[in-house]
């Protein structure tokens, strides 16, 4: 996606349009145009940049593509079906994809978790879906806690056209970047000191750019504090289906169901076909509520951001298949173990070490040993030269809010794995140059 600069014009825009919010000059929007003035292709342009900062899954296309060629009637419009379809605009969404989606949710946690096809509202994917709720939980200058390192699209997605505040909760290497209850208390003591009333706490599983899932015991915790605190917990699962295997990925759904639907009322959970699926393009999401009045209202807000009538009768068919679905959940997570096992042992060869990971569609790389100082302005000198010298775009852990200096999300899955050999011979490389340097130093 191009990320475009735009120079400040004489005609005034609203304080939200001229607002530094957007969250775009950051890193991880300056790696991804480094990579759209340069491109890397195996043929075209063999030295060119590999994009390694975009979390897409396109390991598993060729089964979407199986699919379509073999049902042609989810996508033809040509049939009788097509002039219901040109005029429907109702912000329930289909019934059929309603009701498709809620049995994919579940499929995809193991059928541990049930969903009710009413409480399923559409979205234009995640993005509008975290917006939407921090609409409907928050006035401007309010603020929502978010575990750090974080996705940084959040920087736009939640504050910009809302007026909200991140404040985030901070995570230490020291015990593998897990929430701690103390970490969310001070972030709550943090906002309280400065007079900001936070009103939820967005936590993203499995999707935190660290590719691993939240244990047990921490969801608990996070619950417990929510409802100690008195506020919502919104949980971004949008990479559920990314867990190796769906036994390693638990969703708040379970907890809340052990609990017998206790305090379920202010839990949201997001997810979207954008990461699973790899349709990022199709903007599907949905918001799942356990309360109902904020079903009704992001129902109601829904409007702004609905999916087109076409894409959900594509998806009602394709997500109401069982045989294709479990095929497809079952495949596309060995997919990305395998993908992920190749290059966490093509780093470890060149003698970097990954944290331990069980889902998504990157790996938290530690490079804390190739700074000359342990400092974010450090860390950033190293980006600039691994995007300017390896010509690879990967994500500094600052531009996630990372305060720990030296870590980097590195994505696999939106590539060939020819590409990510290439990928791993420049790192390779690059490592024996490091060490030739040392050496006759
Ligand atoms: C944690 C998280 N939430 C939301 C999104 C946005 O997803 P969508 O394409 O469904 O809007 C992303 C995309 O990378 C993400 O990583």
């Amino acid at each position: 996606m191009a990320i475009e600069i735009i120079e400040k014009g004489s005609v005034c825009l609203s304080r939200v349009a001229e607002s530094e919010s957007h969250g775009e000059n950051s890193p991880y929007f300056a790696g991804w145009r480094a990579y759209d003035d340069n491109p890397y292709h195996e043929l075209s342009n063999p030295s060119g940049v590999i994009q390694m900062g975009l979390a897409e899954n396109q390991v598993s296309f060729d089964l979407l593509e199986k699919y379509l060629e073999e049902h042609p009637e989810a996508t033809n419009n040509n049939t009788c079906g097509f002039r219901e379809n040109a005029l429907f605009q109702d912000y329930h969404g289909l019934q059929s994809f309603r009701k498709a989606m809620a049995s994919f949710m579940g499929q995809i946690r193991g059928g541990r978790a049930k969903f009710e096809a009413g409480r399923v509202v559409i979205t234009a994917g995640a993005t509008a879906a975290n917006e939407l709720l921090t609409f409907i939980f928050s006035d401007p200058g309010d603020a929502l806690l978010i575990p750090t390192p974080y996705y940084p699209g959040f920087d736009r997605d939640l504050r910009w056209r809302t007026g909200v505040n991140i404040i985030p909760v901070h995570t230490e290497s020291s015990n593998n970047f897990e929430i701690t209850p103390q970490a969310l208390e001070s972030a709550y003591e943090q906002a309280k000191a400065n007079n900001v009333t936070v009103r939820g706490l967005l936590i993203t599983n499995p999707s935190n750019p660290l590719g691993a899932t939240i244990k047990k015991h921490a969801l608990e915790q996070i619950l417990d504090f929510v409802t100690r605190k008195n506020i919502h917990l919104i949980s971004d699962e949008i990479y559920s289906g990314s867990a190796f295997s769906s036994n390693e990925f638990i969703s708040i759904a379970e907890i809340l169901e052990a609990r017998d639907y206790k305090d379920s009322e202010r839990v949201h959970i997001v997810y979207s076909l954008s990461k699973d699926l790899g349709l990022p393009g199709f903007r599907v999401g949905t918001i799942y509520s356990y309360n109902d009045r904020v079903v009704t209202t992001a129902r109601r807000m829904s409007s702004f951001t609905l999916i087109s009538s076409q894409t959900q009768q594509l998806l009602a068919s394709m997500l109401s298949d069982v045989s294709f679905t479990e095929n497809y959940i079952k495949t596309n997570r060995e997919r990305l173990k395998r993908r992920y096992e190749m290059i966490v042992d093509g780093l470890r060869k060149s003698g970097i070490e990954c944290l331990k990971g069980n889902a998504g569609l990157f790996c938290w790389m530690d490079l804390s040993g190739l700074l000359k100082e342990q400092t974010l302005e450090q860390e950033l000198v190293l980006w600039k030269t691994i995007l300017e010298e390896l010509k690879l775009n990967i994500s500094p852990g600052s531009s996630c809010h990372c305060s720990e200096p030296g870590w980097f999300r590195v994505c696999f899955a939106n590539m060939s794995e020819h590409t990510l050999e290439v990928a791993l011979t420049r790192i390779h490389d690059f490592m024996e140059r490091r060490k030739l340097v040392k050496c006759t130093n």
